[in-house]
């Protein structure tokens, strides 16, 4: 039995993690696998009661459970820094989910905004703990005209060398082609630094090809030719960019999944779609529900459930694929129960 705390969230958060439950509660039937669930409505609502997102020790009660899946924090009245900061970011960090994957596919009946997109299927490996997004740095002669700011990067050995073997690991699963991000040409210490690694770590995976693209090239090509790309994997900053990148070429941010992983397993991994609340739509049964469904996937994948993955993915791929399975922001006209129900009908079992 494996226990997953269910963080639902705000907005469309919720709505879109109970249909992931549904088509959770359908696969791992046909699948005879057994997971317990535990709902904690930690959020911005709230936040507005009792003054944070989480109570005392919040992040201790989490820590049992082999999985979190979390629907999305936000709620207009509540600034963008407290959801984020007083849930997303300590989860991240205390749970040491060093990976940040994002998963990017143009499923048929899903609109690419490129013409020509062709056959796109890859996946953002992101730093998710340290590089660009560190606290070291300060603001010096506040409000003089000599005012300045500093902001370190921090690159450890460790931590690119996880990171690396993550990707390369990823890749060998997948089509052995990885390829990463630098700038190395205009960031002289931690760049040549994150390549060094980087080479290093390749090496002990001859059987996987590399490339080592420049972070603009590399923006570039993604948009031009999104289909020669398999594994990706950049630091922080750049992984967070072209990741948003990314889930805009496969057409909706309403399908775009991903997984805060703490590959160790020391600590529960995360799991949410990489849509937020959506406010304007919220509570009108609307939200697109794949991305949550998805993410769901790669849980059951996270968690050795690798056949009752492919079996969701496989069924996304045939909703959408149908007018009947598809929710607006995709063109179609079926509401979020409606795409859940094509969603289960195209489970095949075991
Ligand atoms: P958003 O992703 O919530 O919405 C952007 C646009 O996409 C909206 O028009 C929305 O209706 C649409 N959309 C998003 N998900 C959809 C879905 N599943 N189906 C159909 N349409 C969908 O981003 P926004 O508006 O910038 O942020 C709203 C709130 O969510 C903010 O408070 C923000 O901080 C929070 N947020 C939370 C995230 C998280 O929990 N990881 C991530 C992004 C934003
Ligand atoms: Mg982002």
């Amino acid at each position: 039995m494996q226990r997953i705390a269910v963080l639902p969230g705000d907005g469309i958060g919720t709505e879109v993690t109970a249909a992931a439950r549904t088509v959770l509660d359908a696969v791992t039937r046909r699948h005879g696998i057994e997971l317990a669930y535990d709902d904690f409505d930690w959020s911005c609502r709230r936040y507005l009661e009792h003054g944070a997102m989480m109570p005392d020790g919040g992040l201790e009660q989490l820590r049992p459970y082999d999985a979190i899946l979390l629907g999305a924090v936000g709620w207009p009245g509540v600034p963008d820094h407290v959801s984020l900061w007083g849930l997303l970011i300590p989860i991240r960090r205390t749970f040491r989910q060093y990976v940040n994957l994002r998963p990017i596919r143009v499923f048929e009946g899903v609109g690419s905004p490129l013409r020509d997109a062709g056959a796109v299927d890859f996946v953002v490996v992101r730093e998710n703990v340290e590089g660009e997004y560190s606290e070291i740095g300060g603001r010096f002669n506040r409000g003089f005209p000599d005012e300045m700011a500093v902001q370190e990067s921090v690159f450890t050995r460790a931590g690119v060398s996880r990171i690396a073997d993550y990707a390369l690991t990823l890749a060998r699963g997948r089509r052995s082609y990885l390829t990463w991000a630098t700038k190395s040409n205009g960031i002289v210490h931690t760049m040549p630094f994150w390549d060094e690694v980087l080479a290093e770590r390749a090496a002990a995976f001859p059987d996987v090809r590399t490339d080592r693209e420049h972070i603009d090239a590399l923006a570039a090509k993604l948009v031009l030719q999104p289909g020669r790309f398999d594994v990706i994997v950049a630091s922080n900053l750049f992984g967070d960019i072209l990741s948003d990148l990314a889930a805009a070429v496969a057409g909706s941010i309403g399908i775009a999944p991903s997984a805060n992983l703490d590959p160790t397993r020391t600590f529960p991994s995360m799991f949410e779609p990489v849509h937020g609340s959506a406010p304007d739509i919220a509570g009108q049964g609307l939200a697109n529900p794949v991305g949550a469904i998805w993410s769901a996937a790669l849980m059951l994948e996270h968690l050795g459930h690798p056949a009752a993955a492919a079996d969701v993915l496989r069924a996304v791929e045939r909703s959408l694929a149908d007018p009947a399975g598809r929710t607006r922001d995709l063109g179609g006209e079926a509401d979020t129960a409606a795409a859940v129900r094509a969603v289960v009908g195209h489970l095949s079992g075991s």
